[in-house]
């Protein structure tokens, strides 16, 4: 059998050339106009970025290497006697392009293993930091204080050919995909578990040992986390966390740098922070309506979310403009398991009534559900309330998609990232006919 590298070689160099001949022939090829609001707007919606992993659909929402989430909950190997495909195999697609065998996805599995110990050091910083850090801070930490260990940075100092470059970025990434349950699981235990220390065990895939390393045994958690792995694992490229990750990546800084960098943007309250948010208002919901609230007093607290002028968290997406199909796996997930659960039922009945408001709100272009407004419901229900936590766990399945293609950015001398700013002033003098 071919290891991940192999494979990975095997698809990255023929694609070096392809992309050398397609820019030679097409490289002039305007592919976008961009207006004066996208520059002063978030550069909403330009295209200008290439990125493998993942494309998204405003409408069908993500395809990960042109698979749907349906189709990937079918097609990849899974946990024996489970039905949500490992999130080994996941990142196995995402690198190659194609889904693994069984045999392929434990050899990822077993890798991660061997390298999957955290380092003394990285709890002793851990352990310095103030217990009321946020975890998205202390992960961050986790994660940058690692990069003495870089490899290619190590390498780029002895000095090593460019297009090699990506040999020692993927040494990086396995090791730090291999640590981040454990970064994670420290930050978890420290900050909530009075410091319990819980020893991985090496019976268990990647997903069940970080639950178990949390200290949740039940296989439906395990199940969830697998799923939740998956489904978090990339957005295409112009998102603020895989976006920060391949800017801050393009300067040569190394995976740790790069990874920290973009977890910092995923704790943003906009992007990866939601979630959190989005069951604290869920909570406020059963509180001020007193449990399981009626449709009409659950409108009334909408509109006055909005007429107090807050979001509704977790709904409306940058580029989305239907349902989310990650909110729909969880859905899904929650009709199988929990269909019962009082907080999966107001966020049912949010579901029925929040869309139809948005509209008649007339601001949000997209009134459908994200993916954060299902996460948290699910993860209370098996016992983790800590609210503050739950990026810390979008942060390690994300890491697995922006990872994959920082290693393709090195494959393919991806240069560094320098796009042209202007003020206002230039703005008015250059880009405004006069007369
Ligand atoms: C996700 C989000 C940041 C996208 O932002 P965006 O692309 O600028 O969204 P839009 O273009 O639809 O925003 C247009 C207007 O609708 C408002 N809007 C968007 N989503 C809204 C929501 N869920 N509730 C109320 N108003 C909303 C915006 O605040 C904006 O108002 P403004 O013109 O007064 O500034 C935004 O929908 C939001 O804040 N959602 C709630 C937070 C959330 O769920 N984030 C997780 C994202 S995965």
């Amino acid at each position: 059998m071919k290891t991940l590298k192999q494979r990975f070689a095997e698809k990255m160099l023929p694609m070096r050339d392809e992309v050398k001949g397609f820019l030679q022939e097409h490289g002039d090829t305007v592919i976008h106009e961009v207006t004066l609001q996208q520059a002063f707007g978030g550069m909403r919606g330009i295209k200008c970025m290439a990125w493998e992993p993942s494309l998204l659909d405003p409408l069908e929402g993500i395809r990960f290497r042109g698979y749907t989430i349906p189709e990937l909950q079918q097609k990849l190997p899974k946990a024996p006697g489970g039905n949500e495909p490992l999130p080994e195999a996941l990142f196995f697609l995402l690198m190659t392009g194609d889904i693994p065998t069984d045999e392929e996805t434990a050899e990822i599995t077993a890798e991660w293993k061997k390298r999957g110990e955290l380092p003394d050091y990285v709890a002793q910083v851990l352990d310095s930091l103030p217990l009321d850090t946020h975890p998205m801070t202390q992960f961050s930490i986790g994660i940058l204080c690692q990069q003495r260990d870089s490899v290619f940075a190590a390498q780029y100092r002895e000095g090593i050919k460019k297009t090699d470059y990506w040999e020692s970025t993927l040494e990086d990434v396995m090791t730090l995909l291999a640590r981040l349950p454990a970064v994670a699981a420290k930050v978890y235990n420290r900050t909530y578990k009075n410091d319990r220390k819980i020893a991985p065990d090496p019976k268990l895939d990647w997903g069940a040992n970080f639950a178990h390393m949390m200290g949740y045994n039940k296989e439906e958690f395990r199940e969830l986390l697998r799923l939740y792995l998956v489904i978090h694992a990339d957005h295409e490229g112009g998102n603020v966390s895989a976006h920060t990750t391949r800017l801050v990546g393009s300067a040569l800084s190394d995976a740790y740098y790069s990874l920290s960098g973009g977890m910092n943007g995923l704790a943003g309250p906009l992007h990866g922070l939601a979630n959190q948010e989005v069951l604290r208002w869920i909570m406020e919901v059963k509180e001020k309506l007193g449990g399981t609230p009626t449709k009409e007093d659950l409108v009334k607290f909408l509109w006055d979310t909005l007429n107090s002028g807050q979001v509704i968290p977790g709904y409306g997406h940058a580029v989305l403009r239907k349902t989310d199909p990650r909110y729909m796996a969880q859905r899904e997930f929650a009709l199988k398991h929990l269909p019962d659960d009082e907080i999966f039922k107001v966020v049912s009945m949010i579901f029925e009534v929040a869309p139809g408001i948005l509209e008649k709100h007339g601001k949000a272009k997209n009134p459908w559900p994200n993916v954060d407004a299902h996460s948290g419901c699910l993860l209370v229900h098996y016992g983790m309330t800590e609210y503050d936590f739950y990026t810390v766990l979008f942060g390690c399945s994300r890491a697995m998609g922006v990872l994959t293609s920082l290693v393709w950015d090195r494959g393919l001398g991806a240069p560094i990232e320098r796009p042209k700013s202007f003020t206002l002033q230039f703005a008015k003098e250059n880009f405004i006919k006069k007369g």
